[in-house]
């Protein structure tokens, strides 16, 4: 299985048989994506909050693909008026997609759709993907909470992908100490350097990350792929 990290919060996750899952497909308006939504072929999307930034240009890649949205329940039905397929689901709740398990955690952030009227879409989440028996855990947008040693707990992780950019999220202290929490083999840092409110020092939260803990750091550039090794 492998990791092609597309900027931001996006990441396009392909198993060994070629099957594709998108998370936070923002690649139009994303000023560091390397791909154009027409060349992104996938079969599943997940988005894990409303926010233009992850929301992104889920319905065309779903209208595009015909595959389904996986998104919280009042996201997934916004999607869903727009005539593309989705597939709404809880935190806490898993569900077994053929070629990968996915299932919704916490995430402590918002979500929300535009601003004159804003609409919520229900809780923001987290999302973990098992597939190829490798696991991988995309935080969404979050700040620290202690949970992710229960998340670190009940699942072997093979890679975290965590925010970094502070402001909006977790910065790279408290991402350094969800990562002491969550225990995986690698973290790949995201969700920073897209605009300047959100630069951080990468190479500095790598050195920590070193330092500190036995965890594999992985600096994915845009477009850049990670083999993620096997067991
Ligand atoms: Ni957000
Ligand atoms: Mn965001």
């Amino acid at each position: 299985m492998d990791l092609t990290y597309l900027g931001h919060a996006c990441f396009l996750i392909k198993s060994e048989s070629g099957k594709k899952i998108i998370v936070d497909p923002f690649i139009k308006d994303n000023p560091v994506a390397p791909v154009k939504v027409e060349e992104v072929k996938v079969d599943l999307i997940v988005v894990t909050h409303g926010h233009f930034d992850h929301l992104g240009d889920a319905v065309e890649l779903a209208r595009n693909n015909n595959c389904p949205i996986v998104a919280m329940v009042e996201l997934a039905n916004y999607c869903g008026k727009q005539g593309v397929k989705v597939h709404g689901m809880q935190v806490g709740g898993s569900f077994d997609f053929g070629f990968a398990k996915m299932k919704f955690t916490l995430a402590f952030h918002s979500s929300s759709i535009g601003s004159d009227p804003i609409q919520y879409m229900g809780n923001p989440v987290g999302v973990i993907i098992s597939m190829d028996q490798l696991t991988i855990y995309h935080a969404g947008d979050t700040g620290l909470f202690g949970d992710m040693e229960l998340i670190g707990r009940m699942n072997s992780l093979d890679v975290a992908l965590l925010p970094i950019g502070d402001n909006f999220t977790m910065g790279p202290e408290d991402a350094l100490e969800a990562a002491k929490m969550l225990k995986p083999k690698a973290v790949i840092p995201m969700h920073y350097n897209t605009w300047e409110i959100i630069n951080q020092d990468v190479q500095q939260f790598v050195r920590q990350v070193e330092l500190e803990t036995n965890i594999t750091p992985a600096v994915l550039a845009p477009g850049e792929t990670y083999m993620i090794p096997r067991r």
